[in-house]
């Protein structure tokens, strides 16, 4: 299925939960334009969500939604491979050959570790420490070269490359390095209403914005947002949890409105009431069709095992190729 001369992408989105406007605008939105001109392979990451040990009947329905968000975003299964991370096999072989190029200190030091680990200390098992290896092998598996993602993915990536780096150094060169990447340039990271820290699919949900999220309830979150006081000196820095109103607005509203309120702030006549008001009614217009075409998408599960099947196929034919070559590498070929 590799087209010549096409970069290739991977990405994946865990199958933890709703998903919400830090997804959208961290990952999906790159996915939406980056299928145009790449060769893209895009997943549900359901061995990752494995690490909190959900319960088995929350699999399928978190699986069907996230492959239906992200078609009601855009995304064209006929132009991307669409898949799910468990129906290819060559994943895990590639993680297990990856892991021994993984050393316990780097993998004890990343940051998502340490955070899981503090948070849950009766569950710091195997798999959430190798979380990083398996991320690489779902991404070395197809040589992806550009990796779409939220700025909390920054890290992982670092690691993915010095794994390819490592492996290349051992078996001779293999893998390319893959980069993060986002059409804004910087990677984003989208806060969450509270002021405390980022949107999240499974913490912080009064204060993240799902895409399925009902009219009224997007405007009862907005209108609980974080403000404070308007400003007393004109031209004041801004608070964090002001910037983070601001750049919610920067997602979804029209450039003169923001500016409106930017004026405003300076000239400290700001009234927040009415700034919560104007982003409220502008996500409900940004996430209602989404939640809509979600929705009747997800209801249709003939569709999107048809979806995942064509995926799988597509990601198959990529990993098994990549898979035969990091084996000969090794020196795991007995029969030729
Ligand atoms: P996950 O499922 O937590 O999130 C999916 C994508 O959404 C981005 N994201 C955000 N971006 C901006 N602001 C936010 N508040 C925000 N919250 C989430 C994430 O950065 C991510 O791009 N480990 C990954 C899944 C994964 C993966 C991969 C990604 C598994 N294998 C290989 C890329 C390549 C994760 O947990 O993402």
């Amino acid at each position: 299925m590799h087209i010549m001369g096409k970069e290739i992408v991977v990405s994946g989105i865990r199958s933890t939960g709703f998903l919400h406007i830090g997804n959208y605008f961290g990952a999906i939105k790159n996915y939406i334009r980056m299928q145009e001109d790449y060769q893209c392979y895009f997943f549900v990451a359901d061995y990752h969500s494995l690490t909190t040990h959900p319960d088995p009947a929350s699999l399928k329905p978190n699986v069907y939604r996230v492959l239906a968000e992200n078609i009601a975003c855009g995304l064209d299964p006929e132009k991307v491979a669409l898949y799910v991370q468990s129906d290819i096999p060559e994943i895990p072989e590639l993680y297990l050959m990856l892991n021994m190029m993984a050393y316990k200190g780097e993998l004890e030091k990343t940051a998502s570790f340490k955070d899981k680990a503090r948070a849950n200390p009766e569950n710091v098992n195997a798999g959430l420490l190798t979380y990083p290896t398996l991320m690489s092998a779902d991404i070395l598996i197809h040589k992806g070269q550009f990796v779409p993602v939220g700025k909390d993915q920054e890290q992982h990536l670092e690691m993915a490359r010095t794994f390819a780096q490592r492996f290349n150094f051992r078996y001779g060169d293999t893998f390319p390095e893959p980069h993060p990447f986002n059409f804004g340039a910087d990677l984003v990271k989208i806060p969450s209403l509270d002021g405390k820290g980022k949107m999240s699919k499974s913490e912080n949900e009064n204060a993240t914005l799902y895409l399925a999220d009902t009219d009224d309830l997007i405007r009862k979150k907005v209108m609980k947002a974080v403000s404070g006081d308007a400003p007393t000196e004109m031209n004041s820095s801004k608070p964090e949890v002001i910037e983070n109103l601001f750049s919610l607005m920067n997602l979804v509203s029209e450039p003169a409105i923001i500016e409106n309120f930017e004026t405003h702030f300076n000239n400290c006549t700001i009234r927040y009431g009415d700034m919560k008001k104007q982003l409220a009614e502008d996500m409900v217009k940004f996430i209602a069709p989404i939640r809509e075409k979600a929705i009747a998408i997800q209801e249709d599960t003939s569709y999107l095992q048809g979806i995942m099947k064509m995926g799988a196929a597509k990601a198959r034919e990529s990993a098994a190729k990549t898979l035969a070559e990091a084996r000969k590498n090794m020196g795991i070929n007995f029969y030729c």
